[in-house]
Formats: structure tokens, sequence, C-alpha cells
């Protein structure tokens, strides 16, 4: 029966190789329930999103349960917008693009199953997408010129990476954070402020009252791995700042004190990024993930590359945090690349980059 099945997709695959390529990609690795129709690995056609933050809100952060239950109730929903938006059927489409990790098992498995149900219904490839590899892509949507090889820096909410992108969907890693990653960090001192969550857009817009250099907080720094990232040391001196000032009585002014942390951080991603970008050759550096949309990391990294003479490419802020816009896109270079997930996809909570 399977067999049959897979043979019948394949001839259709067969038959329609010369049309353009349509992907319905399916996001649903953490808070967000999202659809997007691509076509041709480039334009996108329909990016449809449901996001959960104002229920996660409530509870100060992510609620895995919370976030499967929604997704279940969104996704149906969803697709249907993104076709519609589209102007497509689902008939029309050439494969079906889903994020099997990394991310909250119970979420991704929602995406996972509702992606293998309609590919098998409809008859359709199955292509299972990485979720960073998504972040990466989603600076291929604006800029058209871009191609690999280049030096990305991804940092979102789990990851902090700085790659080198090979070719579509090849990655070499050379620096990753030893601890929390960079959105992570955002979070947490959102939180001990009590700017609430989702920190790192709280901190961005209270960081522009204050002032960047109020407070001298340290770059954390990894011994010999000029790559790597370290933003624990950090976060505890941003927490020691606090109760200390509580402890003397002594009023915080939050805009100056989120807008050092955050000059830290950025500081701390820039020159690694531009060093990479110099030290192996490269002459297109990228930023991607959710913490990419930070207007002064972007400021930062403007005014760095224009110094190195490096190209800088940024996505625009809705396609930085989760979507399946940039899911399909990867899933049309894996398409392309002859990528086919079976009938036995499965959700992978711990996915590692460059893994499959
Ligand atoms: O990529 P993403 O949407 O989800 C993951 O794959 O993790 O990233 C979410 C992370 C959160 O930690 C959020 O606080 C952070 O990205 N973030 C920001 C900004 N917008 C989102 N951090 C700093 N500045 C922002 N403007
Ligand atoms: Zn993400």
């Amino acid at each position: 029966m399977e067999i049959s099945m897979m043979e019948e997709i394949k001839k259709a695959e067969l038959e329609g190789k010369e049309q353009d390529v349509y992907i319905l990609a399916i996001e649903s690795s953490c808070d967000e329930t999202a659809a997007s129709v691509v076509k041709n690995g480039r334009t996108v056609l329909s990016n449809v999103i449901s996001s959960q933050i104002a229920l996660h809100t409530l509870y100060g952060g992510v609620v895995p349960e919370i976030a499967s239950r929604k997704h279940i109730e969104k996704i149906n929903q969803v697709i249907e917008s993104a076709l519609e938006e589209a102007h497509m059927e689902l008939d029309q489409m050439t494969a079906i693009a889903v994020t099997y990790g990394p991310g909250l098992v119970g979420a991704l498995l929602v995406g996972v199953a509702e992606a293998k149900a309609i590919a098998y219904a409809a008859k359709k490839p199955l292509v299972g997408v990485h979720h960073i590899e998504g972040h990466v892509s989603a600076n291929f949507i604006e800029h058209p010129d871009l191609e690999p090889p280049f030096v990305c820096l991804i940092v979102s909410g789990g990851h902090t990476h700085l790659v080198i992108v090979k070719d579509y969907g090849e990655f070499e890693i050379i620096g990753r954070t030893r601890d929390d990653a960079a959105g992570e960090a955002f979070d947490k001192v959102a939180r001990a402020v009590g700017l609430g969550y989702p920190g790192g857009p709280k901190v961005d817009k209270t960081a522009k009252e204050g002032n960047p250099h109020a407070i001298e907080f340290p770059r954390g720094k990894v011994e010999g791995s000029p790559y790597d990232f370290s933003f624990s040391g950090l976060k505890s001196c941003v927490l020691n700042y606090i109760n200390h000032a509580k402890m003397m009585g002594e009023e915080i002014y939050v805009p100056d004190l989120v807008a050092s942390f955050q000059n830290s951080v950025v500081d701390s991603l820039v020159s690694r990024a531009v060093m990479a970008a110099k030290e192996y050759g490269y002459d297109k550096l990228a930023i991607a993930g959710g913490v990419a949309s930070n207007s002064a990391l972007r400021a930062g990294m403007k005014a760095a590359c224009k110094k190195a003479g490096l190209s800088f490419y940024y996505p625009s802020p809705i396609f930085c945090t989760d979507n399946a816009a940039m899911i399909g896109v990867a899933g049309y270079y894996e398409y392309m690349k002859g990528t086919r997930s079976g009938w036995d996809l499965n959700a992978v909570p711990n996915l590692k980059l460059g893994e499959r």
C-alpha cells in the first residue's frame, strides 16, 4: 500500500518537473501556528501566523501543554487561510513542508501529523524541515541576489550559532553559545526588571529611552574559543546589580539598565560575526532568528559591516520571528535536492543543525 502510494507520488513529480514549484509550509515548533505558500523558493504568496503570545503572557512564558492544544485548534484554519491568500488550491501544491525539529515535542507533533495527513490525502511529497535552516532561509525571501556561501549569525530563543552557510541546507558551525541563548538572556533580564513576556521586544523598546553606556556590563568570552558565546555571566551581573540596588534602597532606571545589557549582548554578537566573516574570507554576512529583529543588533551589525566592507543581509522582522514562509523557502531547496520524508516522519525536539 505504502510503496504504491510513494510510486504514484514520484510519477506525478516526474510529470510536473518543468513546472513552477509551490510549497505549502507548516510551522508549529513553539508558540506560533503558521502556514505559508512559497513559489519557486523565493516568492512568498501567503504568510499566515496565529500567535499565542497573549495567552502565554498570563504565565510569563510558553506553557508547552497550552501551546500544543492551541496549535490543534488553529492549524486547519491557518492552512486554509494560507491557501486562500495565495489564491491556490491544495491540489496545485508541489509538496508539503513541515518543521519537525527542534522545538517543543507536543507542538511539533501537531504540525508533523497535520502535514503527513495532508500529504497522504493529497498524494503530495512530504519534506521535513529543520527549524533553524528555516530561520537562515528567511534571508532569501527579500534578497534575490543572496546565494551561499555566506556567514550567518543565528540568534533565537533557543539557539545562538555562528555558521558558514556552505550551500543551501549545508552548514559548518564555527561558534555557539556555551550556556544561555541570546533570546533567552533577553527574556530572563526582561522578567527580572518586570518588563514581562516576551522579553526581547520589550527590552528593545525600553532600551530606546536609555543610555547604553550607563552601566559597564562585561562581554562574555570563552577562553580558547573565539567564536563561542556566553551570556550567563552577563545575566548574573544584571541580577546582582538589581539585588544590590534593592539592598541599598536605590532606585533603578530600567531603560539605562536594559540599554546597557542590550549593548553588551550586541557587542558580543557583532564582534564575533564580523571577525568570523573576515577570518574565514567571506564578504557576505547575514543574521537570522527572533533576536535578529532587535533594532540595536541590526544597527550595530550594519555599521560594523560597512566598516569592514561586508555586505549585510537581514530579514524583515516578520520573517525573523517564527513563521512558515521561511520553512517554505528551506523546504523548496530541500525538495530540489531530492529530500523526501516518509510517513514515519516524527518530531525531533533536540534536532541538531546539519542533522536529518
Ligand atoms: O526565532 P524565535 O521567534 O523563536 C525561536 O525559535 O526561539 O525567537 C524568539 C526569541 C525570544 O527569546 C524573543 O524574546 C526574541 O526572540 N526576540 C527579540 C526581539 N524580538 C524577538 N530579542 C531582542 N529584540 C527583539 N526585538
Ligand atoms: Zn524560531
